[in-house]
């Protein structure tokens, strides 16, 4: 049964929208709980355009679920992550101009950088996972270089038009099953829905999904809690279509 991240990032965008101290994340994080969420997101980017520091700190404090930390391989991050101790990092690319995170990390060109920052995250006794696009080398760097789990990126597989997309579920598949042959853990995220999640809660041996757009979205209009609770329903709800073995 795949567990439930929650992402309040977007809470907290309402907040800075005014620079004011509501909606508060917090207060996010604890109404998620009450729905059934197994975990809390926050993404805190270098330019903080949403989560702060404080946000990391309280929520350090009062998550009672596991807390996964999205970060990117920065020095000031990585530091204050080291600090805090999410039980989970989760490292992604970041640029200033994007307005969501837009691709899987470049681990290729980079793996020192990718290394060190595991190793530091390891060393604080934090799990690692990678946010990557559903490809065969990028898994394998990935094992390589110490990571404990992979979030597969699936805006590609959201963005497919009808036709598109089962094409784009078996390149999820193909990655998860890879993934897990690796021994490591498969998680997945990145403009899920309601009307799009099931498929994706259902391949073989997803562990976690991390949904925050849709989740706030409706949670305007039916309340944070609820939203929540919905969105489990459709991520574990469905427990006899779930084979671990396929
Ligand atoms: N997973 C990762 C690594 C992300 O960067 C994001 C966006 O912050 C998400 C999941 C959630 O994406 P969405 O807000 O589209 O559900």
């Amino acid at each position: 049964m795949a567990r439930l991240g929650v992402n309040i990032d977007h809470v907290a965008t309402v907040r800075q929208a005014r620079r004011a101290s509501e909606p508060d994340p917090v207060w996010a994080a604890a109404l998620a709980e009450l729905g059934g969420a197994d975990g809390i997101t926050i993404h805190l980017r270098e330019d903080r355009r949403h989560i702060q520091d404080r946000d990391l700190r309280v929520l350090r404090e009062t998550v009672t679920v596991k807390l996964n930390l999205e970060l990117a391989c920065d020095n000031d991050v990585l530091a204050i992550a080291c600090q805090t101790k999410p039980d989970q990092a989760t490292l992604v690319p970041e640029r200033r101009e994007e307005v969501t995170t837009e691709g899987g990390l470049e681990v290729a060109g980079a793996k020192a950088k990718v290394a060190d920052a595991i190793r530091r995250l390891h060393d604080a006794g934090i799990v690692v996972s990678l946010f990557l696009d559903p490809d065969r080398a990028a898994i394998e760097a990935a094992k390589s270089l110490g990571a404990d789990a992979v979030e597969l990126h699936t805006g590609q597989y959201a963005l497919a038009g009808p036709d598109q997309q089962a094409a784009q579920l078996a390149k999820l598949v193909e990655a998860g099953r890879h993934i897990v042959e690796h021994g490591l853990t498969l998680h997945a995220g990145h403009g899920l829905t309601y009307r799009n999640v099931q498929p994706v809660a259902h391949v073989a041996h997803m562990c976690e999904l991390n949904i925050g757009h849709s989740i706030v979205a409706r949670a305007l209009m039916v309340g944070f809690q609820a939203a929540v609770r919905e969105m489990k329903e459709l991520v574990a709800g469905n427990d006899e279509c779930w084979n671990p073995n396929v």
